[in-house]
């Protein structure tokens, strides 16, 4: 069979891309190995993850937050089974939904393991071992990545679990171990500790979430303390041993002092994800990996001249909307169009309550370029739509240049920051100075005023409600 273009892995970066090669009218192909589309994204991230998140600060607001909004129930309590089979429903719908563009698109579905025969013929071998071949122009790797073990530790896949078991328990942690205070760690961890879990999160470095602004940290860890989380930064684990349905482990803070010893019946290990090639066969075409990572150009080309990678098996962030954009990018350029990815713009978000919204430079960043800039930020709880929502914690934190006032930066923290960071994204796209973002009217009261105040604040220290 010959197609113009073939994806290998349906994973946001492939189904995005196999969409847009369809619609620019390449005949297209998209193989997976799993019987469902979508990727670790849709089957076992982002959906997922998300759908839990939702659940969790339902019942957290039904146990914490309805008393005092007036609202008088009888205690609830958190029935798991339930909350992972609505889970189950949601990820059903839109792995669902993928399949029907799938359909809608006129996109060949391969199911099977797909690996390079040469770099233009692939090969896909079926669960049950049926072997085909096909033959395409140009290829696309989207194979998307796995989580990381810890090398003295690996997954057991039952007490010692990555964020896959995590989405999957059966029952409420008594006292869920947490390694890595990243985006999972923070993300799953509130899940669980909303629910009842102890929780307790181990961190290497001195802060939460350490590749975002540092501020951002600082003030997701008041968030978590409030949340019941044990938090030990700058700690390195140097053990994790199962015994029975208990989990033991040690750590040892890297300034020194005494090492720490935890008793858990789950360990969560959130301390990155590595791209994954297994079974691709690059070997036949010649591709070596760097880092574990496919090299590849500015145009996503590897050194092969057909063959394009993208997602998380490339360089840079880890993320479904830039996974996304690569897809898009690369079949356009097959379209012979000039296409252009901003990877300053692309935005990252933590969904925990409150969340974490971030684009552009941090202030670490910033202090490395030797950039002169300023800064204006602009607390939760003087909003009066935070103040009738009672979610008060939090604050936006603009960074523009010193000079031009060009903002460079927009980190927030606080309800809803998921949604508005989009407006921090297309200001920056715009090249917005504070003060055009300062002098633009915003509705009130939206949380969005904090970030016109946080403007203000940056760019003629003059908040109005400060
Ligand atoms: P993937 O989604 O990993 O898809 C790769 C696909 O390729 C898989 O389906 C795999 O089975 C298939 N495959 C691999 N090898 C082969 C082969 N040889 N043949 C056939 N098929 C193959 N990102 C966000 O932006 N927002 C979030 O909220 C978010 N939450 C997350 C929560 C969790 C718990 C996790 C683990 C990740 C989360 N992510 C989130 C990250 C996001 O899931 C990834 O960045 C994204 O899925 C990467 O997309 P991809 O297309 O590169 O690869
Ligand atoms: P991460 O990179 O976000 O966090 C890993 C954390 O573990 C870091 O803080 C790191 O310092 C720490 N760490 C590393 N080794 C350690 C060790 N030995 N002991 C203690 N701490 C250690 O990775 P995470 O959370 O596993 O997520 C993987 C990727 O998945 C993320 O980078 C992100 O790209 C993606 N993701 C995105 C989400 C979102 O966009 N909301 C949600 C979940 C995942």
């Amino acid at each position: 069979m010959q197609y113009n273009v073939t994806v290998i892995g349906s994973g946001p970066g492939g189904y995005v891309a196999a969409i847009r090669c369809a619609q620019l009218g390449f005949k297209t192909a998209l193989i997976e190995k799993y019987d469902t589309l979508g990727g670790t994204c849709l089957n076992v991230g982002c959906i997922p993850s998300k759908a839990l998140l939702d659940s969790s600060e339902h019942f957290h607001n039904a146990a914490h937050t309805f008393k005092e909004h007036g609202i008088d129930i009888s205690e609830p309590k958190a029935n798991i089974a339930q909350m992972i089979k609505r889970k189950a429903g949601v990820v059903k719908s839109n792995v669902d939904g993928i399949a029907y563009l799938m359909k809608k698109n006129k996109i060949e579905v391969l199911t099977g393991v797909g690996s390079f025969v040469d770099k233009n013929t692939i090969k896909i071998t079926s669960k049950e071992g049926k072997e085909s071949q096909i033959t395409t122009e140009k290829v696309i790797i989207a194979t998307g990545s796995k989580p990381t073990p810890l090398p003295f530790a690996p997954f057991d896949k039952k007490r010692i679990i990555s964020s896959t078991e995590a989405l999957e328990l059966k029952e409420i942690p008594k006292h869920l171990i947490v390694i890595g205070g990243g985006v999972i760690g923070m993300e799953l961890g509130s899940v669980y500790a909303r629910i009842g879990s102890k929780v307790t999160v181990v961190e290497f470095l001195d802060n939460l979430i350490p590749t975002m602004d540092g501020t951002m940290g600082k003030e997701l860890t008041k968030v978590a303390k409030k949340l019941g989380m044990e938090l030990y930064l700058g700690h390195k684990v140097t053990s994790v041993e199962v015994k029975g349905k208990e989990v033991l482990l040690k750590a040892e803070p890297k300034a020194g002092g005494n090492a720490v010893d935890l008793k858990g019946d789950y360990c969560l290990v959130s301390i990155g994800r590595r791209p994954y090639t297994d079974g691709l066969g690059l070997e036949k075409i010649g591709i070596d990996l760097d880092k574990g990572k496919i090299p590849v150009d500015d145009h996503l080309k590897t050194k092969v001249d057909n063959i394009y990678a993208i997602g998380d098996v490339v360089r840079g962030a880890m993320l479904a909307h830039k996974a996304e954009e690569e897809g898009v990018l690369v079949a356009e350029q097959l379209a012979g169009q000039k296409p252009h990815i901003n990877y300053l713009l692309i935005p990252g978000v933590v969904y925990t309550w409150p969340e974490v919204a971030s684009v552009g430079y941090t202030e670490e960043q910033l202090k490395e370029q030797g950039r002169a800039y300023k800064t204006g930020s602009f607390p939760y709880k003087a909003l009066g739509r935070a103040r009738a929502s009672m979610d008060l914690d939090g604050l936006v934190k603009v960074l523009a240049d010193k000079a031009t006032d060009e903002i460079l930066g927009i980190h927030i923290i606080g309800a809803r920051a998921a949604d508005m960071i989009a407006a921090g994204v297309t200001a920056m796209e715009f090249r917005a100075s504070a003060e055009d973002i300062a002098r633009i009217s915003h509705a009130h009261p939206t949380y969005m005023e904090a970030v016109k105040e946080a403007c203000l604040a940056a760019t003629a220290n003059r908040p109005i409600h400060m």
